[in-house]
Parts: structure tokens; C-alpha cells; sequence
């Protein structure tokens, strides 16, 4: 039987998050408000926050940085030192959680010595009523967790915690509105995320984004276009669209709008460079297709996860495409945006997955060549069908899948890479590079890292850089002047 915790607290439930209502969506603009009490509270005072996970929660720690500013608190790199630590949280592997347990275990040490300091835990994890359970039993020195729908509420949240002696819960597993008007400090001043939409409905067996993150929905286009608008007049040169699947964009509104539709309208604004993620190959139009090759402030790069290359393995990962159908999205991409990079997610060890399913997926990669991959071993989570099917693969079986896999997956990395070798390209330039000896770096528009040297008055430009030597991660180059 599964256990119910929910007697416990005000706080998630799984199985409510599964619900999908037909109730319209509210953008919500007057939803954030700093209380009268709170709002110099930070005054001389720091923050610390520490983000685990994907673009969505990075640009969610950007929001909670925008409010603690406007409550007067100022960053620290210090956890020790700081008044307010949150732990922006990721669920989407055993191994995500397990980092950020072993964080809440540093900060029982320093909650020890610094009694005042407020300990919060947000994010995906929040969400999960078993990590909420683990908190409240192990962990008493959290004194606030909320979840991924409600970060707007932060400044009330905080004044409950520091009022409170209890820990303070407030997650809500409901669908979701739309919040605007909160503010935002973003961390880098050359590239933003855009968030076009929320949530996710597509429920692959395996993953635990649709319960974290809730349903489906759009911002409006002309929200989004104010946001590049102004992000373009501070000086912004590259925006990214972000969403878990930002190819069913618009389909939740009454009149037909869609992601082609939004992509056209945002490169309409001008701005340099426009990035998008994730696309599903599922509902990959060609519409889309033309759009990304017609534009050329749209980036040719297309991150397009095809998980596995076994049609069963698809059908039980609940994907609804199959290795054929992909492999055609593929060709016609590759075919009709020119010099397009292309990377993809693979999860390698799902449930009961067998020797020759796991070669199709290997012959999926030979096939594509991929600019790049992540992969995964899978990871059970809780709440998920997946998690519920029979798997008699040995971890070890699996750990060697995932070193074949990344041995074939580099090798077509590098080997893309080596076709850069003397080409002229154009890189965004971010600022000095890791490798020192005063090398600068940026990304090209099909999204490889190139370090290179040139004169650091370049730092905010798109210049040309004569690419010298190709590994398997990045590029080497010079800068043309
Ligand atoms: N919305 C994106 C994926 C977001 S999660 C998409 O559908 O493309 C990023 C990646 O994590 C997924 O593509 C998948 O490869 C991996 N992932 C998700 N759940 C996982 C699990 N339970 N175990 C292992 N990998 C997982
Ligand atoms: Fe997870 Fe699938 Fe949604 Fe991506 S599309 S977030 S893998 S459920
Ligand atoms: Fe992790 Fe939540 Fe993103 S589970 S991958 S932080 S949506």
C-alpha cells in the first residue's frame, strides 16, 4: 500500500497533480505583493541561493533573486554567511535528489551556529510528498519549503518562517495560473531565458515533470514579446524560449496561435539570437521547420530528445513516436535548415530493456550522428507508471550500456566538430574563458562552445572566429580582425 503523508501537512500530493481540469488558465498580474513589513527587511542583509536542474529552475532562481532584491537583501557566494539559503531543487533523477539532501545535511552544521539564518527548500522536490515526509522526519532545520507553483508568495512566505517556530509548508499541487509582473534578476547580462510556458501534459512513463511543474500553459504572445522587446532595449543579445515542450505552445488558446506563429512574431523584434527548448518530436511541425531555417536571428540548433531508438521502448516510455517517424523529423530538419547541429537526451536501462533494444537505440545515434547527447541511466520515480513496471536488468548491465553509449555518442561529437575545423564562424562573445592565458569565449549560432583568443573589447559582440582545432566538447579559434 503506499503510504499517505498528507495527514502531516499543508503540503503536496501526487496523485492531485495528475489531474488534468478542463478549467481555463488565469494570467494573474496583480498576484505579487511585498507586505508593508517586508519590505526593507533585507536591508544589509544576504542572500544565498543554489539552483539543481534544468533551464526552468534556473530562471525560477532568477525570479526569487528579483524579489529578495526588491526586499533589500544582496547576494552572497557565501552559504555560510548568508541570512537567507534556498535550494532551488530538482527531481527528475535519484541521483538530483541525492545531491540536494547532502546540501540539507551542510546546513545542519550552519543552522547550528547561526540560528537565525532561514533555511527554505523549493522547487521540483518540494512537490513530492515522500521528500516532504523525509524533511519534517529528518531534517527539522528547514524552516520553509514551497513549491514551483507559488514562488511568487516568497516575501509572505518568509515572514511566516521568520515568525514561526514550526517549519513552514505552503505547496500547492494544483494545475496552475499564470503569474506576471514578478520581478526578475537575471545572472547574465548578454543571455536570457523567456519563459513561453508552464507545465506539461505528455506524461512519459518515466518522467516526474508533469506532477512537479502541473499542466499545460501559455503565456500570452504579446507578454513574451514585451519581455524580448525590453530584454532587446537593456542590451540583451540572445533569448531563450523556454518550456518543457514549447511545440505545443498556443494550444491551449481559444484563437490559433502556435509556436511557428510565436517564433516568427519574436524574430520579428530584431533581437540577435533566438534559442528554443525543449521541442518534443511528437508535434514538430513543419511549419516550425521553415520558420527556424527562414530566420536568421533563429539559431540553427535543435535539441530534439529521442530517448530511445527501440520502438517498444518508445511505446512503453509513452514517447507516441517511433524510431521511423523520428528518423524522418530528422532528415527533414537536417535537410531544410542549412548547417543545423542537432543533440538529443537518451535514457539507457529502462525497465527490463533487453540487449537488442539497447542496440537499436546505439544504431539510432550512428544514424543521426548527433552534435551532442546527454544520457541517462534510467531512474525509478516514485508516483510515475514506470516506476510501477517489473525490471530485472542488473544496474551493472546498465552502467555498461551508458559507457557504450557515451563511447559511440563522443565519437560522432568530435567528429562534427572536426568539419568546423577552418571555418569562419560567428560567435557570441561571454567573457573570459576557463582555459586562462587571457582566451575569451562564446558560443557559435549552432551552440558549440569555442574558446579562442582576441581582444577582450569584443566581450557583448557577435564576431568571426576562425575555428583552429575541434575536441569533443569545444572548438578552438581565433578571433578575425
Ligand atoms: N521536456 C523535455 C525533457 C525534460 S527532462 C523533453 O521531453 O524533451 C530532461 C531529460 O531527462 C529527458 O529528456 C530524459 O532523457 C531525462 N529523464 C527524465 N526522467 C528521467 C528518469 N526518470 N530517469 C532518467 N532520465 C530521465
Ligand atoms: Fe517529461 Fe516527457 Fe514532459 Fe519531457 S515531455 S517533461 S520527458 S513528461
Ligand atoms: Fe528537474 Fe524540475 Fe527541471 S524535475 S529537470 S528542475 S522541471
Amino acid at each position: 500500500m503506499e503510504k499517505d503523508y498528507t495527514k502531516y501537512f499543508k503540503g503536496p500530493s501526487l496523485k492531485e497533480a495528475k489531474h488534468r481540469g478542463k478549467e481555463e488558465v488565469k494570467i494573474l498580474k496583480d498576484e505579487f505583493v511585498i507586505p508593508d513589513t517586508m519590505k526593507n527587511i533585507g536591508a544589509g542583509k544576504t542572500y544565498y541561493i543554489k539552483t539543481y536542474g534544468c533551464q526552468a529552475n534556473e530562471r525560477d532562481s532568477e525570479t526569487m533573486r528579483g524579489i529578495l532584491e526588491s526586499m533589500g537583501y544582496q547576494e552572497t557566494k557565501e552559504m555560510d554567511q548568508a541570512d537567507v539559503v534556498l535550494l532551488n531543487t530538482c527531481a527528475i533523477r535519484e541521483n538530483a535528489e541525492l545531491k540536494v539532501f547532502g546540501k540539507i545535511g551542510d546546513l545542519k552544521r550552519i543552522k547550528r551556529d547561526r540560528p537565525d539564518m532561514i533555511f527554505g527548500m523549493c522547487g521540483c522536490m518540494a512537490q513530492e510528498e515522500e521528500v516532504i515526509a523525509r524533511l519534517l522526519q529528518k531534517h527539522p532545520h528547514t524552516d520553509l519549503i514551497f513549491g514551483t507553483h507559488n514562488i511568487h508568495r516568497l516575501p509572505e512566505l518568509l515572514h511566516e518562517a521568520m515568525m514561526s517556530k514550526e517549519m513552514v509548508i505552503e505547496v500547492w499541487s494544483k494545475e496552475g495560473d499564470i503569474v506576471e509582473n514578478v520581478p526578475a534578476s537575471r545572472e547574465n547580462p548578454l543571455k536570457a531565458w523567456v519563459n513561453i510556458m508552464y507545465g506539461c501534459d505528455k506524461f512519459c512513463t518515466y518522467c516526474i515533470v508533469p506532477y512537479t511543474r502541473g499542466k499545460e500553459r501559455s503565456r500570452l504572445p504579446k507578454d513574451i514579446l514585451h519581455e524580448v522587446e525590453e530584454l532587446k532595449a537593456s542590451g540583451y543579445k540572445e533569448i531563450t524560449l523556454l518550456g518543457q515542450n514549447v511545440n505545443s505552445y498556443g494550444k491551449d488558446f481559444k484563437d490559433a496561435y502556435s509556436f511557428a506563429d510565436l517564433m516568427r512574431d519574436v524574430a520579428k523584434t530584431g533581437i540577435d539570437r533566438i534559442r528554443f527548448t525543449t521541442s518534443h518530436p511528437w508535434d514538430f511541425t513543419d511549419e516550425m521547420i521553415d520558420v527556424i531555417a527562414k530566420y536568421e536571428n533563429i539559431m540553427p540548433f535543435v535539441h530534439l530528445p529521442v530517448q530511445s531508438g527501440n520502438d517498444e521502448v518508445l511505446k512503453l516510455m509513452g514517447r507516441k513516436y517511433n524510431a521511423a517517424s523520428y528518423k524522418a523529423l530528422f532528415d527533414k530538419i537536417k535537410a531544410k535548415i542549412p548547417h543545423v547541429s542537432v543533440s538529443t537526451d537518451i535514457i539507457v536501462g529502462f525497465p527490463n530493456e533487453t540487449a537488442e533494444q539497447f542496440e537499436d537505440t546505439l544504431k539510432m545515434v550512428e544514424y543521426c550522428q548527433y552534435d551532442n547527447a546527454y544520457t541517462f541511466i534510467y531512474s525509478p520515480r516514485a508516483g510515475t507508471p514506470a516506476a510501477k513496471m517489473e525490471d530485472n536488468i542488473d544496474l551493472k548491465v546498465k552502467e555498461e550500456r551508458l559507457q557504450r553509449l557515451n563511447e559511440t555518442v563522443n565519437r560522432y561529437s568530435l567528429a562534427q566538430n572536426k568539419k568546423y575545423l577552418g571555418q569562419i564562424v560567428k560567435v557570441l562573445v561571454e567573457g573570459y574563458s576557463k582555459k586562462g592565458n587571457d582566451m575569451l569565449m562564446g558560443y557559435t549560432d549552432t551552440q558549440k562552445l569555442v574558446n579562442f583568443s582576441g581582444d577582450p573589447k569584443y566581450i557583448g559582440e557577435i564576431v568571426e572566429v576562425e575555428i583552429t582545432d575541434a575536441k569533443t566538447w569545444s572548438l578552438n579559434g581565433k578571433i578575425c580582425e
